[in-house]
């Protein structure tokens, strides 16, 4: 059984296994393999089971755990934008006497301001920030993240971003799944959303396509950003492409979602917004919803409504939305431990939310769960209950995490 590896041992082993893709999730419900082992054999996991009875097979390539450790899937971030440079702390400062969102982006700054530090910065300096970026998720347990683009905003330095984003996946041992956001704002160099959208898709488009830079795009349906009508014809051009369509939607005015559902997007992110009509929609449709409790954080807006699209049968994943202007502390754990006591949510929903929901939001299929034939992603917290590691907030961090089964 040369070939084959050994995991554990671990206290509890939190499988996320036969847990619905939709709708509400009890603890009771998970299926928790208590003092077990995981073997794993080309990357990928083979099975779960008692500890002890992998140990009397001798299985070679096995160094026992010293401690107390519960395991879980590795995290999946499945919203950032953590290529960018400079920062934004006087838009914080600025929010917290008073200033909206919305309007410091009207009056120029914001997204903008963000713009132009990207455009100025090496690809060089983007890189250094987003390994550094992605050593702190690393820490957290998360093994796969998705990066948006947006902070280029003309075919060039969207291009600059999207290659620092492959490059940063080749550098780093964890998984990049990278989306372009080029509709993010309209640039300045645009006098409106229908000419910069019709400039994306004869000059961007054909670029990303030729280099095969991603396979999803992102729009922000805001005021100040894209309008519902303004948008359908860029979405449904993509979708005619082959490109899967995620959305920004619903932040601070509705609208979002419900176009999302319209052109087949596979997530809708945000939601805060969202009231009863956009959350029986998203319940009939196959739309994740991705929450994103540290923008409202780093907004002081509220939480979206959690509690109650899950209530309602929606498929619910959470994401920590790092990015320099509204969500800059990037602590995944935290934002969802924070938004489980504002929303009531159990550990299950919340788990489920950052694995194998949020691998639904990026149409990933083989992680998310730790099962047979998933890859071997999984983190390790030094604890003996699974419920431990959201009571500490963020504060405790992965002992171990394990990509495609290599300790990282
Ligand atoms: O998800 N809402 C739009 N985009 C980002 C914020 C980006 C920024 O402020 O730089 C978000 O919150
Ligand atoms: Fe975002």
């Amino acid at each position: 059984m040369s070939s084959y590896t050994l995991l554990g041992p671990f206290k509890q082993i939190v499988t996320m296994e036969n847990l619905p893709l939709k709708g509400p999730i009890e603890n009771s419900e998970l299926k928790i393999q208590e003092n077990g082992g995981i073997l794993i054999k080309n990357e990928t996991i083979v099975e779960v089971g008692p500890y002890d009875e992998y140990v009397d097979a001798q299985i070679e390539n096995h160094t026992p755990l010293d401690g107390e450790y519960v395991a879980l899937p590795g995290f999946i971030d499945c919203h950032t934008h953590i290529c960018f440079a400079g920062n934004r702390f006087l838009d914080f400062e600025d929010r917290n006497s008073g200033v909206s969102y919305l309007d410091i982006s009207k009056r120029g700054g914001g997204i903008w301001s963000t713009v132009e530090n990207t455009r100025k910065a090496t690809e060089e300096d983007l890189l250094l920030g987003m390994i550094g970026r992605l050593e702190t998720l690393k820490q957290n347990g998360i093994t796969t993240v998705e990066v948006k683009s947006g902070y280029g905003l003309s075919v060039k330095d969207e291009m600059k971003m999207l290659n620092v984003i492959k490059k940063a996946n080749s550098r780093h041992q964890l998984d990049i799944i990278p989306t372009c956001l080029a509709a993010h704002i309209v640039p300045r160099e645009f006098p409106n959303e229908k000419s910069y959208l019709d400039y994306l898709i004869s000059e961007l488009v054909p670029n990303i396509k030729r280099d095969d830079l991603c396979t999803r795009f992102d729009i922000f349906i805001e005021e100040s950003a894209f309008t519902r009508d303004n948008s359908k014809s860029y979405l449904n051009y993509l979708k005619q492409n082959g490109f899967d369509i995620t959305i920004h939607g619903d932040q601070f005015h509705t609208g979002g979602s419900l176009l999302a559902i319209e052109c087949g997007a596979v997530s809708v992110d945000h939601l805060e917004t969202s009231g009863n009509k956009e959350i029986s929609a998203l319940a009939k449709s196959d739309v994740v919803a991705v929450g994103l409790p540290g923008a409202s954080i780093g907004i002081g807006c509220d939480f979206l409504p959690a509690r109650k699209l899950l209530d309602e049968g929606v498929s619910l994943a959470i994401a920590s939305d790092w990015n320099p202007g509204s969500a800059p502390q990037g602590n995944l754990l935290a934002q969802a431990s924070i938004l489980a006591t504002y929303e009531k949510l159990s550990a299950a929903e919340v788990f489920a939310g950052i694995t194998y929901r949020a691998a639904g939001a990026l149409k990933i299929k083989d992680r998310g769960r730790i099962a047979s034939k998933y890859a071997a992603d999984i983190v390790a917290f030094q604890c003996h209950d699974y419920r431990q590691i959201l009571y500490h907030q963020g504060e405790l961090k992965a002992s171990y995490v394990w990509k495609n089964g290599e300790m990282l």
